[in-house]
């Protein structure tokens, strides 16, 4: 569903989500990813978990976007566990600006690598990870489950602190 001439509009800025955004999360969610949002239970668990990971693109109209990012206790990994842009307000550096301002949240805390899943076909994905800095370290066949394959890619932080 696109719902992007009601959606668009001038983003507020990045900013760490609160537990008040979860349904508007959970809404904007489906919309991303249609076939493989996250069940509202799994987003609010992630939430009590990685809170301080979760940033969302607000505006005036509401959410246009989130990022989700999860650091391994050692710090020495970061996940980028979900990121997307509502499908109306897409193409306008809004997930550019999601993952730039969450990289130099990690770099801050001196998190080593961060890395991430993308699917091979995604191009919209791959042109803006790669033009960040990552490259693909793994190919993974089945890495979600039979014929759900992802290349994994990975961008080191150590030289941005
Ligand atoms: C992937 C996604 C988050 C990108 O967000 P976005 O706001 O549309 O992207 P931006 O406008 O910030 O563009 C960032 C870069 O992506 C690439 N890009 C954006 N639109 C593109 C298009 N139509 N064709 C090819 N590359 C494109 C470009 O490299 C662009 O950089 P540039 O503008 O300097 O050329 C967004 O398309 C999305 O939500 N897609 C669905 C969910 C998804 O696939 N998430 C990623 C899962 S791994």
């Amino acid at each position: 569903m696109n719902q992007g001439s009601t959606r668009r509009s001038e983003p507020e800025g990045v900013r760490t989500a609160a537990e008040a955004d979860l349904d508007q999360l959970s809404r904007i969610d489906n919309e991303i990813f249609p076939h493989d949002a996250y069940p509202y239970f799994v987003l609010r668990q992630l939430f009590d978990v990685h809170s301080d990971g979760f940033l969302v693109l607000d505006s005036a109209t509401g959410l246009l976007g989130y990022t989700l990012l999860a650091t391994k206790p050692d710090v020495k990994t970061s996940w980028v566990l979900g990121l997307g842009v509502v499908p109306g307000s897409r193409g306008l550096g809004h997930g550019r600006r999601l993952m730039t301002e969450g990289l130099v949240r990690l770099a801050a805390e001196g998190v080593g690598e961060v890395r991430l899943s993308v699917e091979p076909t995604n191009v919209i994905a791959l042109n803006l990870y790669h033009s960040l800095g990552f490259g693909v370290v793994e190919e993974r066949p089945g890495f979600f489950g039979a014929g759900n394959d992802r290349l994994i890619m990975g961008l080191p932080l150590a030289d941005r602190r």
